[in-house]
């Protein structure tokens, strides 16, 4: 299976996660279809799978239609429910996440953008800015994502024109200084997802440009997590002959054999005796590692987030979240489903502090009963025992997402989980 040979792989090779946002059409799916494409990823045959099928409809054969079909392959295969696709450069193993259309960016941050080490904006050179393009950036910015490179898109449909470029450069970057987003790594690049300009191959078309191309950025992106306190984040439990497996992922930090650990809210303990993944074992496991270890305790649950005794996680019961909201409403004293790592609790809304305009970031009301769609807010929750972090410190258990009536509702991030707030 090829999820088992990349996760074998990725012990050796840095596994990136990119999340893929932009306004509606700008062309997140050709560039993915692209960059699957020119990497390798796909078979010929597949390439000629699809333009066979695109003839038959009399259709123009496009590079969205790899996403497609590789998408429903997928699916049938996945228990979660992600629109991710893998491919590899020569250098780094790549999951990338695609944001099909509007209100999907949240939905997605349950899976691979609540990883994201980078994000591709995607923006058409031809539009410039449009609405998601402005929400998307509060959303990456309220995320906290630091690695940002942003595809101008569609080159080709305005003749390849530097001044066309600056101008979509220079909306970006004033929308940058009004959000306040100093992001640490920031790229614009002119590119063409459909003819394949500075995506893999650099563009003849556009010799005014110096910098990087995609695949270029990409490789030079740097990861960060590893010196921080581990954070295992457990997804199963299960026995094989009689021997329980801890099945999870590092979120930060790096396991050793032989550490003392304590999972919270379960409040088990135990030494790690062995640390598996598919085709073998390891010494040590680093953040991004998806891993198996069994400890001399049974009392671990999915949900629980272990450490170290020395510097452990702790439960709350109560922390401040910026969050964005999705859904139609959402009022003070409601109660609702809150999802953190692998963690599902009921929690209430136990304050609104500030309401927020989530195109341009401004405070638009103070303590308000409520908030409404697309409205960002500071809120005081209220949950079930659980472990949070702040964002700052440990980002990947410093999000969540709000869930009500099973639909994802809004997604947030932690602010403080030391209360008085
Ligand atoms: P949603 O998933 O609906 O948000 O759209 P998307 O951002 O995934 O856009 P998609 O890739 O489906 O492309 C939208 C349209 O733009 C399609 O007709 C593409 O062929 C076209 N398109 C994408 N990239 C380019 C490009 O580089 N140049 C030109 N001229 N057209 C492009
Ligand atoms: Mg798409």
């Amino acid at each position: 299976m090829l999820r088992e040979k990349v996760l074998w792989k990725v012990v050796k090779m840095m596994n990136v996660n990119v999340v893929l946002v932009g306004h509606v059409d700008h062309g997140k799916s050709t560039l993915i279809g692209r960059l699957l494409y020119d990497s390798e990823s796909i078979k010929d045959e597949r390439v000629e799978e699809i333009q066979k099928l695109a003839e038959e409809y009399k259709r123009r054969f496009e590079f969205a239609y790899f996403l497609d079909s590789f998408e429903d392959e997928l699916k049938e295969e996945r228990t979660i429910d992600t629109v991710s696709l893998m491919f590899k450069s020569k250098k780094n193993y790549y999951t990338i996440t695609d944001v099909p259309g509007h209100k999907e960016f949240i939905k997605n941050m349950l899976t691979g953008a609540s990883h994201a080490d980078v994000a591709v904006l995607v923006v058409s050179a031809e539009e410039g800015v449009q609405e998601q393009t402005r929400r998307h950036m509060f959303l990456l910015k309220m995320l906290g994502i630091k690695q940002v490179f942003v595809a101008v898109n569609k080159m080709d449909a305005v003749e390849y024109k530097k001044e066309r470029f600056e101008t979509v450069k220079s909306q970006i970057s004033e929308l940058l200084n009004s959000f306040g987003y100093a992001a640490k790594k920031m790229l614009f690049i002119p590119a063409s997802a459909m003819e394949g300009d500075n995506i893999y191959r650099r563009s003849e078309g556009m010799e005014w440009y110096e910098g990087p191309t995609l695949i270029e950025a990409l490789d030079g992106v740097t990861q960060e997590g590893r010196e921080k306190p581990p954070r295992f984040v457990v997804q199963d439990v299960y026995e094989v002959n009689g021997e329980k497996t801890i099945a999870g992922r590092v979120e930060s930090g790096m396991l050793r054999r032989g550490d003392e650990m304590v999972f919270e809210p379960s409040g088990a303990e135990g030494e790690i005796e062995e640390i598996k993944v598919f085709g073998g074992e390891l010494e040590e496991a680093r953040a991004g590692d998806s891993i198996g270890i069994t400890i001399n305790d049974g009392g671990v649950r999915r949900g629980d987030v272990g450490g170290l005794i020395g510097n452990p996680p702790k439960p709350t019961k109560e922390f401040l979240g910026e969050a964005v909201l999705l859904g139609k409403e959402l009022k003070r004293g409601e109660t609702l489903e809150l999802r953190c790592g692998t963690a599902k609790v009921r929690c209430e809304i136990k304050e609104i502090k500030e309401k927020i305009d989530s195109e341009t970031g401004a405070v638009m009301e103070r303590n308000p009963e409520e908030i409404n769609e697309h409205d960002a807010a500071i809120i005081v929750f209220a949950t079930e025992p659980l472990v949070v972090e702040k964002f700052a410190e440990i980002p990947e258990l410093g999000r969540f997402v709000l869930v009500k009536d099973g639909k994802n509702t809004g997604a947030g991030v932690v602010l403080d989980a030391t209360s008085p707030f």
